[in-house]
């Protein structure tokens, strides 16, 4: 059987934690394929609902990457974002899928290591729980359902 490859979706905001990740690639560290990065201004701009929607879509975990405290150049959107990820913790908790499919980290530009470290670790834990219970089936498979009931 085919090994669980867990989707790790990743908001980076465009300041840090996007260039972190771009430093890993330049210091040609390898991380996991597993992670897809979305490049946003701030991580202010990341609601719950994208995570949320992130999750419903097919993400097994989610990243929120931004720059460290003090350092957001718009004022506090990491602040902000790191309630947001509380908050969705909570309710993932609530709701029985635990909270550790999502994650609020903070970067400078020039930690690519630390980028590519916590892509790997966080791919190992997201795939450590196992598919995300919630994620929509494919079209193919939601099809082939219907049809079959
Ligand atoms: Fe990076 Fe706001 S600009 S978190």
């Amino acid at each position: 059987m085919k090994e669980f490859e867990p989707v790790i979706v990743a908001f980076c905001c465009h300041y840090c934690a996007y260039t972190a990740a771009d430093m890993a690639g330049t210091m040609r560290l390898s991380y996991p394929p597993n992670v897809k990065i979305i490049k946003v201004p701030c991580t202010g701009k990341v609601g719950g609902v994208h995570i949320m929607r992130a999750l419903e879509k097919g993400a097994d975990g989610v990243i929120v990457a931004g720059c460290l405290e003090g350092d957001c150049h718009f004022k506090d959107g990491n602040v902000k974002a790191a309630k947001r990820v509380s908050y969705v913790q909570k309710l993932l908790d609530e709701i029985g899928m635990g909270p550790e499919r999502v994650e609020m980290v903070t970067l400078s530009a020039g930690m690519g290591e630390r980028f590519a470290r916590i892509a790997a670790e966080f791919t190992e834990s997201v795939r450590a729980l196992g598919p995300n219970p919630v994620k929509e089936a494919p079209a193919g498979r939601a099809r082939a359902a219907a049809a079959s009931s």
